[in-house]
């Protein structure tokens, strides 16, 4: 798909069916997040792929926003290997880039996708039995939608003047 087609078609899908994503696809998705960029190169990320009952019902624990995807990615951090920078470490940025990464490729491959904050990010720790140096940031629940599209807030942008400031 075009990079432009790519950032135009991407949205937030919030009802999925329950097919899988095709192996081929995921992997695409997950080598986009090995791409990325992340502060001195470190590659500090670390994505746990859920998909099995038992781990997408442990999702449904820690938040209610899974919207029945057969695929959860737990975008992470491995806080011995991320850059420390003077302002504090760059766990957030780092994350942040690795799954904007993902999401696009998903989007590119056809695979619906959402960015899902809304977690209990202690209690996951808990669940999957993550390591202490393991930060969770993000979860992703990848799939197919369920005869749904954007949801209005997609479409709601504001105008370049008010984001964009000449100085
Ligand atoms: C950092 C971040 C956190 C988000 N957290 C949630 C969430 O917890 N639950 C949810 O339903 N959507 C979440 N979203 C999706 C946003 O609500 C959505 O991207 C936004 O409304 C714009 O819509 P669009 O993605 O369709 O363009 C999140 C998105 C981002 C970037």
């Amino acid at each position: 798909m075009e990079f432009d087609k790519v950032i135009r078609e991407r949205c937030a899908i919030r009802r999925f069916t329950n097919e899988q994503v095709e192996k081929e696809k995921l992997d695409k998705i997950l080598e986009a997040g090995n791409l990325a960029p992340t502060a001195k190169n470190n590659q500090p990320q670390r994505i746990y792929v859920v998909q099995s009952e038992e781990g997408l019902n442990k999702i449904d624990e820690i938040s209610k926003c899974r919207y029945h995807a057969p695929t959860v990615l737990i975008i992470c951090i491995n806080l011995d290997e991320v850059y420390q920078g003077e302002h504090g470490n760059t766990a957030d940025i780092d994350a942040s880039i690795v799954a904007t990464h993902m999401m696009l490729e998903a989007t590119n491959q056809g695979v619906d996708n959402i960015w899902i904050d809304l977690f209990d990010h202690i209690k996951i720790k808990e669940v999957f039995n993550l390591p202490d140096n393991i930060k969770p940031v993000a979860l992703m629940p990848l799939g197919y939608r369920d005869n749904i599209g954007p949801s209005p807030l997609h479409n709601k942008r504001k105008d370049l003047e008010e984001i964009v400031i000449y100085i």
